[in-house]
């Protein structure tokens, strides 16, 4: 191992130039027709992810939901993560028995040396209550129900100590967090952290100035601040030396993954399956001395299949689950079985027998032909 306390987690960056449909056609309107706010969707008359946004978007206050749709300036990255996928196909193989495939859910994915029954996690993100009037509750218990790791943001709208209060024993959860040179508060936090049982700190280190928003800037619903933090590798050795519990980070840049690896390895930061693709490339063992986590537009089980084979420990969902809980515990626990559902049959379709043994032979690296 490189470092046993590093981790890292790749973000988007990066350009489309094609017109965007956020909101792929699969016959939502056909069936839906005008539903309209305060109708609250029927939770199984939703498929995929894609749904509890596209239902959300009608049924939430505008300024709620953009809150959550919300990329930063003209949302290039936004859309590159989300279209990326497609551009990039996987080699699927036939008669291979995957009928044991389902069964290698359960402790299929090992992050930090904790187990949980799927490859992916929910990703940070603040304000719950813009979804929900129990604000982050349905995501620590749905987290709970399905097995799956959360990470609660340090700016989610329940505190710490209010997030622990809803875990179940045993519930395993990391917590992200920000920090600034202030060693006080610093040591104040990972108290709070240890205290809270969470058994990792997610560092997020892409906020050494605030986002840009301007889709959310229109109705004030965006954290924008003229702030700027300091934040280097010296700044990451300090933190190690003032908490027991593991940091990972959590970052845009990829450049940074050359740091404590051999090679001036000059990555640049793109969305998560081109960094994932071209640390592939150029150092794949990288995947092997670390655990490297990523997320930014993930949508579908092929999505996050694609990602494993390029070595990837596990992906993290923002966005949707972020709408699914507009529904609560029950909506964000069916968004995760439907993404277990569709990441089991995307992967037997492939030829994966095995979620814990994802060959990477069968990730076509060529890059589609891109609908004009
Ligand atoms: C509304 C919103 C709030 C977020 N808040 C945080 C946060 O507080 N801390 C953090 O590290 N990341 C935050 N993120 C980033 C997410 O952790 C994650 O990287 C991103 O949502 C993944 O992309 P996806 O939404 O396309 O799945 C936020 C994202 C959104 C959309
Ligand atoms: C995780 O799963 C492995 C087998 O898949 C098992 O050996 C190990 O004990 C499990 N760890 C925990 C903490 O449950
Ligand atoms: C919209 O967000 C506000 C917080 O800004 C929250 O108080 C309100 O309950 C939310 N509305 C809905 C319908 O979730
Ligand atoms: C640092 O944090 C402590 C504890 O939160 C606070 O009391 C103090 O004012 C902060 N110092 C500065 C310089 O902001």
């Amino acid at each position: 191992m490189r470092s046993s306390l590093l981790s890292l987690w790749l973000l988007g960056g990066a350009f489309a130039a094609r017109p965007f449909l956020n909101e792929p056609d699969t016959g939502f309107d056909e069936y839906f027709g005008s539903l309209k706010a305060a109708d609250l969707a029927p939770l199984d008359s939703l498929v995929g992810l894609p749904d509890f946004e596209e239902a959300a978007r009608r049924m939430l206050p505008i300024a709620n939901y953009t809150y959550y749709r919300n990329g930063a300036a003209g949302e290039w990255s936004y859309r590159n993560n989300l279209e990326v996928f497609n551009r990039y196909a996987i080699r699927p193989r036939m008669m291979i028995d995957v009928t044991n495939l389902a069964a290698s859910f359960p402790r299929s994915t090992t992050i930090l040396g904790h187990n949980f029954s799927a490859p992916f996690f929910i990703a940070p993100c603040a304000r719950g209550d813009y979804g929900n009037i129990d604000a982050e509750k349905g995501l620590v218990e749905a987290a709970a129900a399905e097995d799956v790791l959360y990470i609660p943001s340090l700016s989610a709208f329940l505190s710490i100590e209010q997030i622990t209060a809803y875990k179940t024993d045993g519930q395993v959860t990391f917590q992200q967090a920000y920090l600034n040179s202030n060693e006080t508060a610093t040591k104040e936090l990972f108290a709070r952290v240890k205290a809270s049982g969470a058994k990792a700190i997610v560092f997020s280190v892409d906020s050494a100035a605030n986002g840009n928003r301007q889709r959310a800037a229109r109705y004030g619903a965006s954290s924008t601040d003229v702030s700027y933090t300091l934040i280097t590798w010296e700044f990451y050795e300090r933190l190690k030396t003032l908490t027991d519990i593991p940091i990972v980070l959590k970052a845009r840049s990829t450049r940074d993954l050359s740091i404590e690896s051999r090679a001036a390895a000059k990555l640049t930061g793109r969305s998560p399956l081109e960094v994932a693709i071209e640390i592939n490339q150029k150092d794949p063992n990288i995947f092997k001395e670390i655990e490297v986590y990523a997320d930014g537009g993930v949508r579908y089980g092929a999505d996050v299949v694609k990602m494993l084979a390029l070595g990837v420990r596990a992906v993290g969902i923002g966005r949707p689950f972020m709408f699914a809980n507009v529904w609560g515990t029950e909506g964000v626990t069916r968004a995760i079985k439907l993404l277990k559902t569709e990441i089991g049959l995307d992967a037997a379709n492939m030829g994966v027998a095995n979620l814990k043994n994802i060959d990477q032979s069968i990730f076509v690296w060529t890059p589609n032909s891109v609908p004009a």
